[in-house]
């Protein structure tokens, strides 16, 4: 007690704070909440996830990948999350990958795990007439449904980059009506823009991840893996895109104009930072909505579990205090 009182003493002055350096995104609301409220679970296409906390997209096919999958995938079980696979395209050309990608037992069954697929393999299936092997290699998964991630910019910036042949909407188009799997699309840090979302969100889609502008972005991952004239000269590129808070007024304006919606769960990803951004889309979406983060859980995947499942309990904590005291302030403006 009196150590504590004298640490008062000493850290008073040396903990001040700006009138207005508050987070501008939320209302504190002390009187009103306790700490034994319940953050409310996320259901995924039929599955139900404790906390809405979701593990973008990653990694696989290299050496460090199963570590790295079987951290991240433990921590789902312990905690109740969901996750995304990483792109399955090496898994579904070669043998040898299978302890990298088949993380169903570690999962289990009760949680979403999904499988990923870029749209220029989708593109490459349908020329080919070869969907059946993409249904059978999330079949072999048994993962919940495939993610298709949208990536064009990033495919531009690769050596050898795909070359789309038709636009990626009449290519998702002609698979959902080919597959007879649960998809779900994302972007890889470029985000969507407002008629790309209004798209998406009229196709019967098991969900949206954004992969938002403002967090990891693919296309910048292609220009720093090997510096070329083309690359510096084309690099203006990889700079556009749209933010999560972008995305959330576009998918906002959509509701509003009360066009044909038949997708209502998103993942809002990239550049979530913690869970005070993740609790901040939470509760702005119009529509049901987990957050979604990869870099964050890259860095803590890495090492030991437990360093992992400390990162996952600490989310958990502060998402759990936000939603006692924390409301959404209406009047908060990204700009400011
Ligand atoms: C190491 C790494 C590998 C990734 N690989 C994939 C991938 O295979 N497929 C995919 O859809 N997205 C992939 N992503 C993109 C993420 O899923 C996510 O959209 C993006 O990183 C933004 O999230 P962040 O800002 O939280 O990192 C990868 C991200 C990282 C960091």
């Amino acid at each position: 007690m009196k150590d504590r009182k004298l640490d008062h003493l000493n850290l008073a002055l040396k903990s001040q704070t700006l009138p207005g350096s508050s987070d501008k995104r939320f209302l504190y609301e002390p009187l009103c909440g306790h700490s034994m409220v319940e953050i409310k679970p996320f259901d995924l296409a039929g599955k139900t996830m404790k906390f809405p906390i979701w593990i973008s997209s990653m990694t696989g096919g290299t050496a460090e990948a199963e570590h790295i999958n079987n951290n991240l995938a433990r921590v789902c079980a312990e905690f109740g999350l969901g996750m995304g696979l990483g792109s399955c395209r090496i898994y579904m050309d070669k043998k040898g990958f299978e302890k990298q990608f088949e993380l169903r037992k570690i999962v289990g069954y009760e949680l979403p795990l999904w499988a990923n697929l870029g749209i220029g393999q989708i593109e490459k299936a349908l020329a080919n007439n070869s969907i059946s092997a993409i249904d059978d290699m999330v079949d072999r998964l048994q993962a919940d449904g495939l993610i298709v991630h949208i990536n064009p910019l990033q495919e531009f910036f690769q050596d050898e980059g795909d070359v789309f042949t038709q636009s990626p909407y009449q290519t998702l188009y002609k698979f959902i009506e080919k597959s007879r799997l649960k998809v779900m699309v994302k972007e890889v840090g470029q985000g969507f823009g407002p008629e790309s979302l209004k798209l998406l969100m009229q196709l019967p889609l098991a969900a949206i991840e954004f992969g938002a502008f403002g967090g990891t972005n693919f296309s910048k991952v292609e220009i720093n893996r090997g510096e070329s004239v083309r690359k510096s000269a084309l690099a203006p590129l990889a700079m556009v895109g749209n933010s999560a808070y972008d995305m959330l007024d576009y998918i906002r304006d959509i509701k509003k104009e009360g066009s044909d919606i038949q997708c209502k769960t998103f993942i809002a990803s990239g550049g979530i930072r913690h869970f005070l951004d993740g609790y901040y889309f939470i509760n702005s979406m119009p529509y049901s909505t987990a957050f979604g983060m990869a870099s964050q859980f890259l860095i803590h995947a890495r090492g030991e579990y437990e360093t992992l499942k400390q990162f996952v309990l600490n989310q958990i904590e502060g998402l759990n205090t936000a939603s006692a005291y924390l409301r959404i302030n209406p009047k908060y403006n990204k700009h400011d």
